[in-house]
């Protein structure tokens, strides 16, 4: 199955949680709806979705509860996303100017604010507190993750595990919960939902893995995003974690004075760039990432056969061999 037979199998759905979306961002406030429409519109994979969909239709039909939580966990990602490029100083997004290029920092601070409360006030509509229970959890472990990344700027001594950690929460923990929410809203039983649960967390994993690669392999065209911004905002992910384990103290000293400089004036990019690969960390870390994605299928082998089952599976194989 490819990645767009994957999607197609909750089409219909996702043009529901597209209209839900626009509607929750319309406010008595211009300024919030012409920043939540610019969001909308500048679209994005609508991976979080999908997967609450997917996870949902392995035990029958979305009803309106999956459409409206599959929109609140976009909203949810959206609002970190506004809030991550104000805090990277992130000038591009989706290929387009960050809200916060545009609009500027305050206003894209309040705006992801109100998207994170617009999210709460849809998902409270369903009157249901282990639904509120993952959200709001979630969204602590990913603002912890922030704050931990921020301690962490400029470091050149983070261990793997500290560094898995701040994956954990800052993308896994939110694949987790969407996967989670599909067994929530069919009443299943606690081991289903963890099984789910583990199976979207293994995927967020590689997930951000292979995204922090893409920092290092890929071009701004492909990702929509600036590559190379990671080392710039002195993020040391696990390609350079992996690096200066094993490279030269020469070698060291470059990755260092890019981290100093935040910028590849001394050491240029493609310099670093010759050295990641004659290490061969791209092929390491992707070796990690696809770890944790046959680790995510483990979790689906109880559930019976059905389409979307077979999409789940598919998706972590997409998810590591991405390019963009
Ligand atoms: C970006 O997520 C943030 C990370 C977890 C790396 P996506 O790559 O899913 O972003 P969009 O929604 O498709 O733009
Ligand atoms: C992922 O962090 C975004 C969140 C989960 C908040 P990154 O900083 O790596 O994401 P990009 O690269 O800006 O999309
Ligand atoms: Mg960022
Ligand atoms: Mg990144």
């Amino acid at each position: 199955m490819s990645w767009q037979e994957t999607f197609e199998l909750v089409r219909p759905e996702l043009g529901l949680v597209e209209q839900q979306f626009r509607t929750e961002m319309a406010s008595g406030v211009p300024a919030v709806t012409a920043i939540g429409q610019y969001l909308q519109i500048s679209g994005g994979k609508r991976l979080r979705p999908a997967l609450v969909l997917l996870a949902t239709k392995l035990f029958g039909n979305a009803s309106k509860a999956a459409i409206h939580l599959a929109a609140v966990v976009e909203m949810i990602h959206t609002a970190t996303l506004v809030h991550d490029d104000v805090i990277d100083e992130a000038d591009r997004r989706r290929g387009r100017p960050s809200t916060n290029s545009r609009w500027g920092n305050h206003t894209s601070v309040l705006a992801g604010d109100w998207l994170y409360m617009q999210a709460f006030k849809t998902a409270l509509q369903e009157r249901n507190f282990r639904i509120l229970d993952i959200l709001i959890e979630l969204t602590q472990m990913m603002v912890e993750g922030e704050l931990i990344q921020l301690e962490m700027i400029g470091k050149l001594d983070l261990t793997v595990e500290q560094h898995l950690d701040l994956v954990h929460r800052k993308t896994a923990c939110l694949f987790g919960a969407c996967t989670r929410l599909g067994a929530v809203l069919n009443g299943q039983d606690q081991q289903t939902e963890r099984l789910l649960g583990e199976y979207g967390r293994n995927l967020g994993m590689a997930f951000q893995l292979v995204d922090d690669l893409l920092d290092f392999t890929a071009s701004e065209a492909a990702l929509g995003k600036p590559v190379g911004s990671d080392l710039r905002e002195g993020k040391a992910t696990l390609s350079l974690i992996y690096l200066l384990e094993g490279c030269t103290a020469e070698e060291q000293a470059k990755v260092a004075t890019v981290m100093e400089e935040r910028s590849f004036q001394s050491v240029p990019w493609e310099d670093l760039l010759e050295i990641l690969h004659r290490y061969e960390i791209p092929r390491r870390v992707k070796e990690q990432a696809r770890l944790y994605s046959q680790n995510a299928l483990q979790y689906l082998e109880s559930f019976p056969d059905s389409l979307y089952k077979r999409a789940l599976t598919a998706l972590p194989d997409f998810v590591v061999n991405r390019s963009s």
